[in-house]
């Protein structure tokens, strides 16, 4: 069966429905509407085995000839609280959101490729397991289905999804080996000192100037101490500390956050940050704590399902489709915590005008053209069946 013509043959229906989703954005984990449409959609393609999880995100099962493992493919659904600057036809309704991101059109891609598996369900061995995320934007919706089980009944050997991507024309398809999104996690800085009059320092210690020389020491961990060929990114992006021009505050607090593309990058940050924070403050009679959030690791892509895809994508697709990325994005994505658990690969959907300067993606002016979604469709469609053979 030519996957791509199949998709095709579905495609202005899986544009009915993400335009649907498009003009009725829905935030962070409130995705109620959303789920009850997707519901609705997979009950009409005939598939029965629909459960909720972690709220307002849905599962579904299709299973193939009995035998075979299980294959995942996740989408996220939620929009970003911006006001849509856009005058589309299927323009979104609801004030303060807008699926400025895309991911109106990565549920529609894999409603699309729901209604492909479950036409082939007789020609595929094993089951396919169909994930709609809310929360991706920062809400923990992959951590809450993870923890309502996600993972299991049954247990994936693979999972994929993809992103739309501005920076790619319509009817492409973008990925790269090994790490393609980078982690995210936020740190807190604390410098302590001892209050007192701006006009008598020795009878206080400065945070501030602890705070200055924390600062620049904490350059050196990328410039000095990290390998030149490892990225990574060390940014303070808010400080807060005094009151006044002559009282020497008790502390300043820092704000920051950490991006790498390997988990040993991340911990060799944390761990020379909290090193340097500690030391340098000690050594300027004061105290300073570090304190690293629980982030986001990495999007990596398994090597042997890069290859898959590779190899799947040049064939459903042809060679001239195809695009290796030249660089990750710096970029987070919470698909990241389900690879911490199962193997998998990301790939990118090119929904760029050629010939024109896209909007990037979170803009109000964000434009996804949907004219290429039937890669979409066939991409995931193809990834699950190759995954099972
Ligand atoms: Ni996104």
């Amino acid at each position: 069966m030519d996957i791509l013509r199949g998709a095709e043959a579905i495609a202005a229906q899986v544009r009915e429905w993400r335009r649907h989703l498009h003009a009725h954005p829905e935030l962070g984990m409130e995705t109620e509407a959303t789920a009850v449409f997707v519901e609705k959609i997979l009950k009409e393609i005939g598939i029965s085995n629909v459960r909720r999880c972690g709220g307002t995100g849905v599962v579904a099962v299709i299973e193939g000839r009995p035998g075979g493992g299980c294959v995942g493919l996740r989408a996220d659904m939620d929009a970003l609280p911006v006001n849509e600057r856009n005058d589309l036809p299927y323009k979104s309704v609801n004030a303060g959101a807008a699926h400025v991101c895309g991911h109106d059109v990565h549920t529609a891609c894999l409603l699309g490729a729901a209604q492909l598996l479950y036409n082939l369900r007789s020609e595929f061995q094993g089951t396919v397991k169909l994930i709609f995320q809310p929360g991706e934007e920062g809400a923990g919706g992959a951590e809450k289905m993870i923890a309502d089980g996600v993972l299991q009944n049954p247990e994936m050997q693979a999972i994929f999804a993809l992103h739309v991507w501005p920076d790619l024309p319509v009817g492409t398809v973008g990925f790269r080996r090994g790490a393609i999104l980078a982690s995210a996690q936020a740190i807190e800085i604390r410098v302590k000192g001892k209050q007192g009059h701006a006009a008598h320092p020795h009878r206080c210690v400065d945070p501030i100037l602890i705070t200055g020389h924390v600062i620049c020491a904490l350059q050196s961990i990328v410039a000095r101490e990290m390998a030149p060929l490892d990225t990574g990114v060390l940014t303070l992006g808010k400080i807060t500390g005094g009151t006044a021009g002559n009282i020497i505050p008790e502390e300043v607090v820092i704000e920051g956050t950490i991006r790498t593309l390997s988990k040993n990058v991340n911990k060799q940050i944390v761990e020379a940050a909290e090193r340097i924070v500690e030391g340098t403050a000690a050594m300027l009679r004061g105290s300073g704590s570090f304190k690293a959030f629980p982030g986001l690791p990495p999007v990596v892509n398994d090597d042997a399902l890069f290859d898959m895809m590779q190899e799947s994508f040049r064939r459903n697709f042809g060679e001239e489709r195809v695009r290796t990325l030249p660089e990750p994005s710096m970029g987070g994505e919470d698909f990241a915590l389900y690879l911490e658990h199962v193997p998998g690969a990301h790939f990118r959907l090119g929904v760029g005008q050629e010939g024109r300067d896209n909007f990037p993606l979170h803009s109000p002016d964000f434009i996804a053209d949907d004219g290429g979604i039937s890669y979409g469709v066939a991409g995931l469609t193809a990834l699950a069946l190759d995954a099972l053979a």
